[in-house]
C-alpha cells in the first residue's frame, strides 16, 4: 500500500502543479485582453480601416470571437493573402483585435469604424509645428506603396481613393497635412501610424508623379 499512498501523493502534486499553471495561463490570456493603450488601439484601428477594409468590410472582422493564437493565425493568413502589415504592425493589430474580440466579449461591439471615431486623437501634429520639413522621394516611394496605393493606387493614378499624381491638394500643404493626419470620410487619419518626416516623404514622392 505504501507505494499507492505514494502515488497518490504524486497525482496530489501533479494536480496543483496544473492547478497553478491553469491560474497564470488564465491570468497571462487575461492580461493579454486588458493590456492596450489607447495609442496602440488607435494604431491598430487604423490599420484595419487602412490595411484589412480593402478587400472586405471590418464586419466580417468585428463579428470573430478568437484567442489570441487564432488572431495570429487569422492575420498571419491575410498577410500571406496579400494584407500590407510589417511584422511590427502585425503584431499591434494581433493585440487589438484579441482585446476586442476575444470569446468572451459582447455579442453586440461597436463597429471598428465607430470605436476609431470615438477614441482621443492622435498626439496634435501640424505641419508646421516643429518648423518645414525636407521630404525625400525616395523614400516616401515605399511608404506611399505600404500605406496609401491599395486605395490611391499605383503611382497614384487613382482607385478607391482619389487621383493624387498632379491632384492641387499636394500644392496646398495645409489641406494635404490635415487631411492625411486627422482623415476625412473613408480616408482614415494616418497621425497615430505616420510620423511627420514619413508623411512629407510621401508628399515629396507625390510631387514628382
Ligand atoms: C488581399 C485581400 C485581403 C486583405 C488585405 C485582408 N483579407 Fe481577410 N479575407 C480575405 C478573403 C478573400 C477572405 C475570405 C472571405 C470570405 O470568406 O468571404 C478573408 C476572410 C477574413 C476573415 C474571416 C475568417 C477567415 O479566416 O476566413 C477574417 C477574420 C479576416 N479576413 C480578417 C482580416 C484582417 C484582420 C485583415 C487585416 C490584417 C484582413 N483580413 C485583410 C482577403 C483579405
Ligand atoms: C482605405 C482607403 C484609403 C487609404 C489607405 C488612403 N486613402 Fe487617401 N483618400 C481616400 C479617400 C476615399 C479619399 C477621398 C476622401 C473624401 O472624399 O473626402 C482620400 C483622400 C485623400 C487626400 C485628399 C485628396 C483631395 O483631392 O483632396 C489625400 C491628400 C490623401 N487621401 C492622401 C493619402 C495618403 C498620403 C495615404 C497614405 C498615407 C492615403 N491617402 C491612404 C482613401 C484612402
Amino acid at each position: 500500500m505504501r507505494w499507492l499512498q505514494r502515488g497518490s501523493g504524486v497525482v496530489l502534486a501533479l494536480l496543483l502543479v496544473a492547478l497553478v499553471g491553469w491560474t497564470v495561463i488564465t491570468a497571462a490570456q487575461e492580461e493579454d485582453r486588458a493590456a492596450i493603450e489607447p495609442a496602440t488601439a488607435r494604431k491598430a484601428a487604423t490599420l484595419v480601416l487602412a490595411r484589412c477594409a480593402v478587400c472586405h468590410t471590418t464586419d466580417l472582422i468585428a463579428q470573430q470571437r478568437l484567442p489570441q493564437d487564432r488572431w495570429t493565425v487569422t492575420v498571419e493568413k491575410m498577410v500571406h493573402w496579400g494584407a500590407e502589415l510589417s511584422p511590427e504592425e502585425a503584431a499591434v493589430v494581433i493585440q487589438y483585435l484579441t482585446a476586442r474580440n476575444h470569446p468572451g466579449a459582447p455579442d453586440q461591439l461597436p463597429s471598428i469604424e465607430a470605436e476609431l471615431a470615438t477614441m482621443e486623437p492622435a498626439r496634435a501634429q501640424s505641419a508646421a509645428s516643429d518648423g518645414p520639413l525636407t521630404g525625400i522621394a525616395a523614400r516616401g516611394a515605399a511608404l506611399f506603396a505600404h500605406n496609401c496605393q491599395a486605395c490611391h493606387g499605383e503611382g497614384a493614378v487613382g482607385g478607391a481613393g482619389p487621383k493624387l499624381a498632379r491632384n492641387a491638394v499636394l500644392k496646398n500643404e495645409g489641406a494635404f497635412w490635415e487631411t492625411v493626419l486627422h482623415g476625412r470620410g473613408p480616408m482614415p487619419a494616418w497621425g497615430a501610424v505616420l510620423n511627420r518626416q514619413e508623411i512629407a516623404d510621401i508628399h515629396a514622392w507625390l510631387t514628382t508623379r
